[in-house]
């Protein structure tokens, strides 16, 4: 898989791709859902866990640890940690992706000691870890940076709940300070925690297995810990849905869409998205766990650009922020896009405008996207997973062909999306070197 790219024949604007596009569970859900297994007492399986290669990445640190863990016949993944003995995450697999620094918290509560170096991952800017490390200091941790990476201890009678302000909202310090505060005595206090719908569902996985949290989906979340592991649930969690994936397919859908249905997604956990392109005319209907897009019924109508502000949850994702702007090209006006989470996140705006865009950046956070204008296809090298998936939906967009490059960033956390794009008309072929 490692070179494997992609040829796609653009549809020239045309709105021609109808049929359903199911969403599969969400890898940032999946990955913290994995790391909780280190806090149960059996064996733990989780449902609807994607087949993507960050999560073949976890599941190889886990065994390397000493975890066992495999796909069931009907494709749940067990996880089993009760066989773990080594803390010490490994060079080459951690830095192959930077969500493993989620490990971090229930190893660090669970043997007193972890060890792992700097984490690495997609390339979307500066992305330190001292929040993370100042929670478990204030949760009596020592730490030590070597030049290989980072060492935690935990002191003498263990880590103490604690009182902790994030200075900014982070989605995996959350999750991996609530994942170490389940397992030590006292109560840890996040506060200015991440409100994400993933935050929410790992802590409803843990409460399943009597951990004691309340607040999540708030900014303060409250968590009273216990020095005992966690009791595995007897019905089988569930992964909530990719909300980033069911954003992309929505735009997608709006871009080329005649007749389209975006099935096994959670709308609400888009509803910014989806109120932004209803302001900009896309005829969509929302269901329970569906969405429903047909092309307009004015066909000469033009979208209406929309202004973007990244922001934490409920705001704009920034995972959506280049997906929007390949729509916000097809659109009629000036848009301003703000990208306020990451510094690296505008760097694919070059391709796009080799590809006919017209986006004039600002600096590393600004942009201003004017359309409507017509996409040529081209040779395009996605430089990380969620512009991957930008470049897939222009190439669509575009007149003739485009070559696209690095699908192994899209299969980190899509599976296998080629084949739910040719099932609704889009003609994609996969080629393997
Ligand atoms: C999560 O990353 C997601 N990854 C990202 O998705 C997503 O873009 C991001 O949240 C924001 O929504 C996973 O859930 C695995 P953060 P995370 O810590 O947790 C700063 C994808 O493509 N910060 O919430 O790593 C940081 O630099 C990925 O699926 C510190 O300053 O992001 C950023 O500006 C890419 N110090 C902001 O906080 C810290 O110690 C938010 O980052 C930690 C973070």
């Amino acid at each position: 898989m490692a070179d494997d790219f992609f040829i796609v024949q653009g549809l020239g604007g045309k709105k021609t791709l109808a049929g359903e596009l199911p969403v599969r569970g969400s890898k940032n859900a999946a990955l913290p859902a994995i790391a909780s297994a280190l806090l149960f007492d059996s064996a733990l399986t989780l449902g609807n866990i994607p087949l993507i290669e960050d999560v073949g990445v976890l599941g190889d640190i886990l065994e390397e640890l000493g975890a066992q863990v495999k796909r069931s016949g009907n494709g749940d993944l067990i996880i089993d940690t009760r066989k773990v003995n080594a803390t010490a995450l490994t060079r080459e697999l951690a830095k192959r992706m930077r969500a493993s620094v989620i490990l971090a918290g229930p190893l660090l509560a669970r043997f007193g000691e972890v060890s792992f170096p700097h984490p690495g991952g997609c390339v979307i800017g500066n992305r330190p870890i001292d929040l993370f490390l100042e929670g478990f200091q204030k949760m009596g941790a020592q730490y030590e940076e070597t030049k290989d990476g980072y060492k935690l201890r935990a002191p003498a009678g263990g880590l103490r709940g604690a009182d902790i302000f994030f200075r900014q909202p982070t989605v995996t310090g959350t999750e991996t300070l609530m994942l170490a505060a389940v397992r030590v005595c006292g109560t840890t206090t996040l506060r200015n925690a991440a409100m994400e719908p993933e935050v929410v569902f790992l802590a409803n996985l843990l409460r399943a297995g009597g951990a004691q949290i309340k607040g999540d989906g708030t900014p303060t979340i409250k968590i009273t810990g216990s020095d005992k592991p966690l009791r595995v649930p007897k019905k089988t969690p569930r992964v909530i849905p990719d909300r980033i994936e069911a954003g992309s397919f929505l735009i997608l859908a709006a871009l080329a869409g005649k007749d389209i249905s975006i099935t096994h997604c959670e709308p609400e956990h888009i509803r910014i998205l989806i109120e932004s392109l209803r302001t900009a005319g896309v005829a969509l209907e929302v269901g329970k766990d569906s969405i429903h897009v047909r092309e307009p019924r004015n066909k000469t109508e033009m979208y209406k650009s929309f202004g973007i502000k990244t922001h934490e949850y409920p705001g704009f994702p920034t995972d959506l922020q280049a997906p929007s702007v390949v729509f916000l090209t097809q659109t009629d006006g000036e848009a301003l896009v703000h990208e306020t989470i990451f510094d690296g996140r505008l760097a694919y705006v070059k391709d796009l405008s080799a590809m006919g865009a017209n986006i004039t950046l600002w600096d590393a956070h600004r942009a201003a996207v004017k359309g409507p204008m017509p996409l040529k296809g081209r040779e395009l090298h996605g430089p990380d997973l969620r512009a991957g998936l930008a470049y897939l939906i222009a190439a669509i967009v575009a007149r003739g062909k485009s070559v696209l490059h690095n699908v192994r960033f899209i299969d980190r956390g899509h599976e296998r999306i080629e084949e739910r794009l040719r099932a609704i008309g889009v003609m994609i072929e996969r080629v393997s070197n």
